[in-house]
């Protein structure tokens, strides 16, 4: 049974390795009244609890954890069998990008305020659902299989031992090292998650989250080794799924939002689009995104000014606001964390560009894998920010429509009909069944900060398995939305600002969000 003040975050960290340094100049110190716990797979969790240092979850009567979990990789994955959870993992993409992204900036218990205090959020996603933030893959934020002292470039993100002149931050510090060699992709990355899952959930009882009931009857007829997995409920906010179906949607959405922006004239738009469509062989898959990427969605950023991550912002955006960052490096929080290490950035470009090697972006249909996962029975909320140029909506559509699968003609014939939430009406959504393509209006990439009431409610719908435009009635096989085939609805025209006073960059921010409920 789940009540709201038993109703725990966690935000976990992956290491393969630990690596234990003495501590002397600017570095970390290591946390003192680190728990550990042990599953009977040999799999490590150390953990604290920040909320009892008043880090983060202050709410009286709730838990929240940070901590490692150290893989082990000869674990065996556990198999899959049917079972429901009621706890949300929440990612955030990039890939690379931290998911403390999520915690801090978007939906988690607090945000970080300009004096690098935290501040409880009221639409904070854990008054519905138990949250575990992961850091993944390994080399993710606080993240580490190895560990580098020194000083780091800002822009390359190695680590050296003196400060170079005008590139390097000025304080030293102890960092997450990535091999800058490494390949990655999305596959490698799920295998990881799912071990993570396995000895977060053996570990659940030990942490006192209040039980997940079906899980504990498994775990206490002592069947299993493992926690039988079963995604109940996928979300996905602002995703770049199938980058062959959404990415000639960049030029459109330059030009044609519904923003009223022309970010860019005729010429740089037919430039982009027939740069999507260059003949002749793909070439190597690294090139491949590169093309994708510099000529179909790069030019914007180059002649339009504007905001990767909000059109209606300049591309040196100052939303959201950055304070974690230094938050996050403060002693007494790292401490209340159990981590000694520095966080620096909210994204690793060696991660980053391990996924470029092998054209994971590109090459890989994933929208193959949604079919599948529709077609299993698991209710899918596909969420669009409607500001975001670099997993907009525009190619979202699209690719919501492009879907086969058992109830696609039904969906497709689905109209559109107002998302509700207290009387006002926050955006459009069109739903069949178990499946959903909700567009929010006025919201840029990380959906939650935009619109934090509006966030939560449909994540509270579809939690509930209620209808998302109103949250009045329960979902059926057959329930359909009403109205017309397409969202038309426009906002006002948003100038730029004036002069570029806006704060650093939020370019590494994410590239897309997920959560599994
Ligand atoms: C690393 O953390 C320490 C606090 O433990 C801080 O003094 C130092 O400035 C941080 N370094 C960087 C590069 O952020
Ligand atoms: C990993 O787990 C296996 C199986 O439980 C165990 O035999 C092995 O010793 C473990 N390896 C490490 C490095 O912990
Ligand atoms: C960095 O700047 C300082 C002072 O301006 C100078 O003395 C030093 O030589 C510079 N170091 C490098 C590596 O350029
Ligand atoms: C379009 O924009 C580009 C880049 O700013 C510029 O070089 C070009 O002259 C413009 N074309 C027209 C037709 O305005």
């Amino acid at each position: 049974m789940l009540t709201i003040a038993k109703i725990a975050t966690a935000a976990a960290l992956l290491s393969p390795l630990a690596y234990a340094s003495p501590t002397k100049r600017q570095l970390p110190a290591d946390p003192e009244g680190v728990k550990t716990i042990k599953s009977p797979n040999g799999v490590e969790i150390r953990y604290k609890e920040p909320g009892k240092a008043g880090v983060c979850e202050t709410t009286p009567g709730v838990d929240s954890y940070s901590g490692y979990v150290s893989l082990n990789e000869t674990t065996n994955i556990a198999r899959e069998n049917p079972d429901t959870a009621p706890l949300t993992l929440w990612l955030n993409g990039g890939p690379g990008s931290d998911s403390l992204i999520g915690l801090f900036q978007e939906l988690g218990p607090c945000s970080v305020t300009e004096d690098l205090k935290s501040k409880l959020n009221p639409y904070a996603w854990n008054e519905v659902s138990n949250m575990l933030f992961l850091s993944q893959p390994v080399g993710v934020g606080f993240s580490y299989g190895k560990t580098q002292e020194g000083y780091q470039n800002e822009y390359s993100g190695r680590v050296v031992d003196h400060p170079i002149n005008g590139t390097t931050a000025p304080t030293e510090g102890r960092f997450s090292y990535v091999n800058p060699d490494r390949f990655d992709t999305t596959d490698i990355s799920a295998v990881g998650t799912w071990e993570i899952l396995q000895a977060f959930l053996t570990n659940l009882p030990k942490l006192d989250v209040q039980p997940l009931d079906r899980v504990n009857e498994l775990i206490s007829s002592g069947d299993l080794p493992g926690i039988p997995l079963q995604m109940d409920t996928l979300g996905i906010i602002n995703g770049v799924i199938d980058s062959l179906i959404q990415t000639p949607y960049y030029p459109e959405f330059a030009r044609f939002n519904t923003y009223g922006i022309k970010a860019i004239n005729q010429t740089i738009y037919d430039f982009m689009k027939t740069a999507y469509y260059i003949p002749g062989r793909l070439p190597v898959c690294e090139t491949a995104t590169t093309i994708c990427r510099g000529f179909v969605e790069e030019p914007y950023y180059t002649y339009g000014g504007r905001g990767v991550y909000d059109i209606r912002h300049p591309y040196n955006d100052p939303t959201p606001p950055d304070y974690m960052l230094d938050y996050l490096n403060q002693a007494e929080i790292q401490n209340a964390l159990g981590v000694n290490i520095n966080y620096t950035s909210f994204s690793s470009p060696f991660v980053g560009r391990g996924f470029q090697k092998t054209g994971d972006f590109v090459y890989r249909r994933f929208i193959h894998d949604l079919e599948r996962i529709l077609n299993n029975g698991v209710r899918v909320a596909l969420i669009y920010g409607d500001a975001d140029y670099i997993c907009n909506w525009f190619g979202g559509e699209p690719l919501s429509l492009a879907l086969k699968y058992e109830n696609s003609k039904e969906f497709q014939q689905a109209g559109y009909e107002p998302f509700m939430v207290d009387g006002t009406q926050y955006g459009e959504v069109r739903e069949y069944g178990k499946f959903s393509f909700l567009r929010i209006y006025e919201a840029g990439h990380e959906v939650p900060y935009y619109q934090p009431e509006a966030s939560l409610e449909a994540f509270r719908r579809v939690l509930g398995n209620l209808i998302l435009s109103d949250g009045s009635e329960a979902i059926t096989p057959d329930y359909e939305t009403e109205g017309t085939a397409e969202t038309t609805h426009t906002e006002a025209f948003v100038p730029l600002p004036s002069s570029s006073s806006s704060a650093a960059a939020s370019a590494s921010a994410p590239v897309s969000s997920a959560a599994v409920f």
